[in-house]
């Protein structure tokens, strides 16, 4: 069987490690990488494992996240899953674990799904690419926090050794079906 990797991603960055993350599995098992926001109809049979990555805006993450849980709640509980985040305010340390991240902590205390592992990762800040009010907020958020100000500038704080340490670990899971 395969695992089954899902992100929700704005901007490329969940998706690139979710990516990263069917990759440095592969040895241990093959994943599909689909995107949650367009799963048509999903092969669960296919699956003894999945995986949820998604991206905060503007302190939310996108609604097709608690909505598919909600859908796929049965087939969710069924397997072994993960569960990572990816937001900016992971950059720093104190705030870079599911419990410190406010996000992460809070979808997780007010969801009926219970990942088995979870993680958070730092995403990607790359101001040339986004809209004109995108970026002057983005730049206040980064003022404000003691970031990059530097509208000319794209930082890519994931830290690529905690992804494939989490991939391993989420790989290595004892199966739940038979
Ligand atoms: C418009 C906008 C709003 C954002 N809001 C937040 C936020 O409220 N908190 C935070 O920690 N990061 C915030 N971020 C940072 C994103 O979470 C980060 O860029 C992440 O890498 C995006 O992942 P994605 O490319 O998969 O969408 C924001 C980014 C953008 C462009």
């Amino acid at each position: 069987m395969k695992a089954l990797i899902l992100y929700s991603s704005r901007d490329g960055q969940t998706q690139k490690i979710a990516k990263a993350i069917a990759e440095a599995m592969a040895p241990q098992q093959a994943s599909d990488v689909l995107d949650l926001n367009r799963p048509n109809t999903i092969k669960w049979a296919d699956y003894d494992r999945v995986l949820i990555g998604a991206s905060i805006r503007y302190g939310h993450f996108q609604p097709a996240l608690p909505k598919f849980v909600q859908q796929h709640l049965p087939e969710l509980q069924k397997r072994i899953s993960g569960f990572y985040s990816v937001n900016l305010t992971a950059r720093k340390a104190e705030k870079s674990t599911p419990q410190t991240n406010a996000y992460t902590n809070k979808f997780l205390s007010q969801s009926p799904w219970q990942p088995d592992c979870c993680a958070v990762f730092a995403g990607a800040l790359r101001y040339p690419q986004y809209r004109w009010f995108d970026r002057v907020m983005i730049q206040l958020i980064m003022r404000m926090t003691g970031g990059e100000t530097d509208a000319s500038k794209e930082v890519e704080y994931t830290n690529w050794d905690q992804v494939r340490r989490f991939a391993l670990e989420f790989a290595c899971l004892p199966g739940k079906m038979s």
